[in-house]
């Protein structure tokens, strides 16, 4: 795809190919009259009054009373799922509580029974909708991950349907093996049913798909122990894969330590993280994926921001995107509550949902900012200015969402 954008009103972008840390991440590059020249999907250049290249083929934009910036990226959802779960979303206003529900059989089991029975092409056509929703909000790239088929064919049905969800839709799909999710219908116990995924659904989905891919856990009171994870973690390392974990969700049992120590390339919710736990984070590679729209859903607090911010804390946003504990996808809404609940500016809110998402999946070098040699993971935005995005959530603000397969047009009424 070729495009040259013409005399943005206003082009807003962190820069570089490196998370930003603590209060690196308020500092964006602002500039206003300037264009974007797109050659072959990849931004060539980001000047003023670029010339229209002779051998240009494409289209042009002119972007005068437009804001520019990049394209989301979604570090963490739990794309592909099946089916929904509105009746438990009610016991919970009743008064049950998300782990209650859970250790009843309820929650994450919910969802393995609609999985298992779904068929690939049903997981397809149900998700691709969503991963359509999202990219019309903006999402130019996302995570999905397993975790709802919880024995080694199921599992690997989740993953064949992301990967075509991303040949067939127009994002990049980043896909996780969230295998120890939750205790597998057929065990008694965590430990039986994580040496079953250690002996053979992780070197069975490393066969299955043998390039990049992540390894998750749900490391919390009551799920996967801390040992077990660190066990789990580092089989998936050794075998090759990247690892990330859901910690401190409900308490603090040092989840996040763990990743740090293992240089894992996120950690997330972290509702619940202690100080120490901060400090650790905060010299380590390791990113925070504050998750604002499960705490929102749920009725729980929301993660300490501010606190791993002004600790020197790379943070990222994510959606958390699943039919249990957030239904919520879209980025503005995300970027309001990682404003009024989280504190954080609108200069740290676009870094954590651009470039700073963008590492918390290993994609930093290619995507994120607005930058010569990225890919053009673009949204043009029909706003007054870069600060409407938490300010004015869900509204219809977007006018183009460019990612290196489509442009699409949609109509903006702000
Ligand atoms: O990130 N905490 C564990 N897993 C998911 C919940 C998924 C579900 O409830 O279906 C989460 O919130
Ligand atoms: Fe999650």
């Amino acid at each position: 795809m070729d495009l040259l954008i013409k005399n943005i009103k206003q082009l807003v972008s962190p820069m570089g190919s490196k998370p930003k840390k603590g209060k690196e991440m308020g500092r964006l590059s602002i500039k206003e009259h300037c264009d974007i020249l797109v050659r072959n999907s990849v931004i060539e250049e980001v000047g003023y009054n670029l010339e229209l290249p002779l051998d240009f083929e494409g289209h042009v934009v002119v972007a005068d009373n437009l804001v520019a910036t990049p394209g989301f990226i979604d570090p963490h959802t739990h794309i592909p799922f099946y089916g929904f779960r509105h009746d438990e979303f009610f016991m919970r206003q009743a008064g049950m509580d998300y782990m209650a529900i859970m250790k009843k059989g309820g929650g994450i089991v919910n969802t393995t029974k609609a999985v298992r029975k779904a068929s690939l092409h049903d997981l397809i056509e149900f998700n691709l909708k969503f991963a359509g929703e999202m990219f019309r909000k903006g999402v130019v790239a996302f995570e999905g991950k397993s975790g709802y088929g919880l024995d080694t064919e199921s599992e690997i049905k989740q993953l064949k349907a992301l990967e075509k969800i991303e040949e067939q839709g127009y994002q990049k799909v980043v896909k996780t093996f969230l295998g120890p999710h939750a205790l597998a219908p057929e065990y008694e116990d965590y430990e039986s049913y994580l040496n079953m995924i250690l002996e053979e659904m992780l070197p069975a989905v490393k066969k299955a798909f043998p390039n990049d891919m992540f390894a998750d856990i749900f490391t919390e009171e009551g799920v996967f122990t801390l040992q077990q994870s660190k066990r789990y973690l580092e089989k998936a390392q050794k075998l090759g894969f990247k690892i990330r974990l859901h910690a401190d969700e409900i308490k603090d049992i040092g989840g996040t330590t763990l990743a740090a120590e293992l240089n894992a390339n996120s950690a997330d919710h972290l509702i619940c993280i202690q100080d120490k736990s901060i400090s650790k984070l905060s010299t380590s590679k390791t990113i925070a994926t504050l998750l604002p729209g499960t705490s929102f859903f749920l009725g729980k607090s929301f993660a300490p921001a501010r606190k791993l911010i002004d600790e020197g804390v790379a943070v990222a946003l994510a959606s958390d995107f699943n039919p249990g504990s957030c239904t919520i996808n879209d980025p503005t809404v995300i970027a309001h509550l990682a404003s009024s609940k989280l504190k954080m500016t609108p200069e740290e809110i676009l870094t954590a949902m651009t470039l700073n998402a963008a590492a918390a999946v290993s994609l930093e070098k290619d995507w994120g900012t607005l930058e010569a040699g990225k890919y053009a993971g673009i949204i043009l935005w029909e706003i007054p200015d870069y600060r409407f995005i938490p300010y004015f959530p869900s509204h219809q603000m977007i006018h183009t969402v460019i990612s290196p397969k489509k442009a699409l047009r949609v109509k903006a009424c702000v």
